[in-house]
């Protein structure tokens, strides 16, 4: 068992432990492994494929699993690290410690969004993007998109989608009326917002985070660790209610084999949401 902490808590030598091993992964192309994957699994609801990953229910299992996996090979290396989690209700300023020399490095720069600071920056760290072909070969940021300003979510934002008392709802997608899952993956928003909560830290970060090769950022695994102990958070103010749907839906429904039920395996790993609901004996979170 072992603890993530916040970021904001983190001491400099955990930075430089965590940092060291991201970047060893980095080195050796397991990382670049990593991100393919997401890039693969990023499937969006005008598919009408299985989404497992995104606009669909299995969204927060999908995503702890996959965390688990980059971990365990992070504590591969150095079993002393773990993945931190970023508040971001909190630590919600593009100069915070989170994006200093030390740690993640800082924004993009005006003309190209290039980072030109820390360790993941291309031209003075070792960090070089080699998937998403599209994109250059150094990592993108626009922290807060100074010309088309976005906040990142407040703390009532939150609390909007923890109080929603079903964990996700029919039609299961991003277009789902209700439910956890997408106030809180972030497509759910009023009219005058386009996007809240998880999806709004993705927009707010920008570059390459905006899209599916997003764990090019090494911000991704802070961002999706705080996103999934809001998952237990959620299930601590609502005990009564679980994961759903609980069954396959029924012939004739459109979301039928694109969306997965509690007991169906989740591609790539053969594991079922049920079997990811909790976390225990594994890892837990610092308050
Ligand atoms: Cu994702
Ligand atoms: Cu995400």
């Amino acid at each position: 068992m072992y603890t993530r902490q916040n970021q904001k808590n983190l001491t400099s030598a955990q930075k430089k432990r965590f940092v060291a091993a991201v970047l060893e992964l980095k080195r050796d192309g397991t990382y670049d492994t990593f991100v393919r994957t997401h890039d693969r699994w990023f499937v969006p609801d005008r598919d009408s494929k299985l989404r497992v990953g995104h606009m669909s229910p299995s969204f927060f299992p999908w995503h702890r699993r996959y965390l688990m996996e980059f971990e365990n090979k992070l504590r591969a290396l150095d079993p002393g690290v773990s993945i931190p989690y970023w508040d971001w209700t909190t630590d919600s300023s593009p100069v915070s410690s989170l994006w200093a020399e030390d740690f993640l490095g800082g924004t993009g720069r005006a003309t190209d969004r290039k980072v030109m600071t820390g360790p993941f920056a291309h031209d003075t760290g070792n960090w070089t993007v080699r998937v998403g072909v599209s994109e250059a070969p150094y990592l993108t940021r626009n922290l807060g998109r100074p010309n088309n300003p976005i906040k990142l979510p407040t703390a009532a934002e939150l609390q909007w989608a923890l109080d929603a008392t079903v964990y996700d709802a029919d039609p299961w997608d991003s277009t789902a009326p209700d439910g956890f899952r997408n106030r809180l993956e972030g497509w759910a928003a009023p009219r005058t917002e386009r996007w809240r909560n998880h999806n709004k830290v993705h927009q707010w970060i920008g570059g390459h985070m905006t899209g599916g090769t997003a764990p090019n950022d090494p911000a991704f695994w802070l961002h999706h660790a705080f996103v999934d102990l809001l998952w237990d958070r959620w299930q601590a103010k609502h005990p009564g209610a679980g994961y759903l749907p609980v069954r396959p839906l029924p012939l004739g429904d459109l979301q039928r084999g694109r969306v997965l039920a509690l007991d169906e395996p989740m591609p790539p790993w053969n594991v079922t949401p049920r079997e990811l609901l909790g976390h225990q004996g594994v890892y837990r979170y610092e308050p």
